[in-house]
């Protein structure tokens, strides 16, 4: 009994002086870091986390806390985690220094959590998560002919026949009293897009209300979501075997897609080169295979191909809804650069140069990817600061696409900021990223938008339900809370126009 006593003494013992050693650790990371400004600590141990948590719980988008932090404490803000401490960056300088080089890596602390979801492989080392630059390097050269200009004119097609597609479905709900979310249907018609070009598949998301495919990306980036958050991924519960359920049907539905490519690509059929192809074809290159990174970056591209245009498009609406003095002049420009015209080719989109304007305003304000995070392993001076070694390094296109130093009246949905005579913004607005690690997809996002909104706008008018929110909910991805909630009625007069 004595000797079990003894032993229980000891073990509180040790646990105390661990906690001591801890806390004494915490408390060296603070010294080292407390010269950069940042928010009083609402706790020693918890930092800023406390009140994030608080912003999250109350399901207000956190990054507007981080717009407060960034106008009172900026140009540098300290966030404290434990013994963790991240800086958000929000100089253009300190953002060109960083983004535009290949030498920080991203943090493998932010990304590697996106490795597994819920303890599932999701994302993996697909390339968008990738940490290591030779294996990323690799990956990034076999996709790029994916994204050739060439090959994009070539997608035109499948863009209009698909955009079409979602213009039929819309001409159903066109009586102007039927309420639907913009968002949903954005999702789907993206979402066939990406699956038809990427990977040759027909997913009918339009189409098919039953496809499990739509909630599986939904729940795959909620469950994202909350790995960002502490303590949150060992939840157990219903929500949890969702996600790893939704994960586990990509990668299922991504192995059959590469064995019948495989299967097609060994009986000599003629293939396409798209996203697909270039994945195996870097597999090929490789001593050995790897059919799970193979996976990783099928789920990947599906993700990232479709969730981010979605949104983008259902934000363009909404501000669009709000602002009809700028919706005027776009179907001005439609009626004029298009007029009834079905089959839009690659030239006619550069000639929407208002609309251009619009989708770029639309992803200052709303950008579904509100930013990126490098690590920094050597210590640095940014902006006068000296920053430790060792330091994660936040960068944020939402909170300095909002902020007055930037962008003058920076709440004020303007596109004329990006008309042709305006000056370029310098380092203050990265919806893409910037630098290698910028997105592959942007060009193809952009013509894809082009194409979905010229048609919306030749078609239809529309009209914001009132009542809903127009609140920002991170879910992953930046998207509008209450899903843009529109009414349609057909277009009744295109100026100078004929069927
Ligand atoms: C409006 C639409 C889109 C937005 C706003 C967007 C935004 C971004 C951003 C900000 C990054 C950098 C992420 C980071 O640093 O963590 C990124 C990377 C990436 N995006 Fe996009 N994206 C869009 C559409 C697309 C599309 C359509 C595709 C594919 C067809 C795509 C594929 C990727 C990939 C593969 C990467 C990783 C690139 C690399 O690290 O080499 N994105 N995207």
């Amino acid at each position: 009994m004595e000797a079990l006593e003894a032993a229980a003494g000891l073990l509180l013992g040790l646990c105390l002086l661990a906690v001591g050693l801890y806390c004494c650790y915490v408390k060296y990371i603070h010294a080292k870091y407390d010269h950069i400004p940042g928010a009083p600590r609402e706790s020693f141990l918890f930092g800023h986390l406390l009140i994030l948590w608080r912003t999250l719980r109350k399901r207000e988008f956190m990054h507007d806390l981080l717009l407060q932090w960034a106008e009172k404490y900026g140009p540098l803000v300290r966030f404290n985690a434990f013994h963790r401490v991240s800086v958000m960056v929000l100089s253009p300088e300190g953002v060109k220094e960083f983004l535009m080089s290949p030498q920080y890596p991203k943090d493998r602390m932010v990304y590697g959590r996106m490795f597994n979801t819920l303890g599932e492989r999701c994302l993996g080392n697909g390339l968008v998560t990738v940490c290591n630059h030779e294996h990323w390097r690799k990956q990034r050269k076999v996709m790029d002919p994916a994204f050739s200009r060439t090959y994009l004119i070539g997608l035109m097609e499948t863009f209009n026949e698909k955009a079409e597609e979602l213009m039929k479905k819309l001409e159903e709900k066109a009586d102007g009293k039927k309420e639907f979310s913009m968002l949903t249907m954005m999702s789907r018609v993206t979402l066939d897009i990406i699956a038809k070009v990427a990977f040759g598949l027909e997913l009918n998301a339009l189409s098919d209300d039953q496809t499990p495919f739509p909630h599986a990306v939904t729940m795959i980036l909620e469950g994202m979501t909350k790995t960002r958050i502490p303590f949150l991924q060992y939840m157990s519960g219903k929500e949890k075997l969702e996600v790893r359920e939704s994960v586990r049907l990509l990668r299922r539905v991504g192995k059959e897609c590469i064995d019948q490519r495989r299967e097609a690509i060994q009986n000599g059929k003629e293939v396409t080169l798209d996203i697909l192809t270039q994945i195996l074809k870097g597999d090929a290159l490789e001593e050995t295979r790897d059919d799970e990174n193979i996976l990783d970056n099928f789920i990947t591209f599906f993700v990232a191909g479709h969730e981010t245009l979605a949104n983008q498009l259902s934000f363009t609406v909404m501000a669009l809804g709000q602002h009809p003095e700028i919706l005027e002049r776009l179907y001005a420009e439609v009626d004029e650069v298009l007029c009834a015209k079905r089959d839009i080719n690659h030239e006619d989109l550069s000639k929407l140069t208002y609309l251009s304007q619009v989708l770029k305003e639309s992803l200052r304000l709303y950008p579904p990817v509100p930013g990126t995070v490098r690590r920094m392993e050597k210590e640095c001076v940014i902006n006068g600061v000296r920053i430790p070694a060792n330091t994660s390094l936040v960068f944020s296109t939402y909170v300095m696409g909002r902020m007055e130093k930037y962008f003058k009246d920076p709440l004020t949905f303007d596109p004329d900021r990006f008309s042709k005579d305006a000056p370029k913004p310098y380092y203050c607005y990265f919806p893409f990223s910037l630098g290698p690690r910028s997105c592959i997809g942007q060009a193809f996002a952009q013509m894809e938008a082009k194409v979905v909104m010229a048609k919306l706008l030749q078609r239809f008018e529309f009209q914001l339900v009132p009542g809903q929110s127009f609140k920002l909910l991170d879910a992953g991805t930046v998207r509008p809370l209450d899903g843009v909630m529109c009414k349609l009625k057909p277009r009744s007069t295109a100026r100078g126009c004929q069927e």
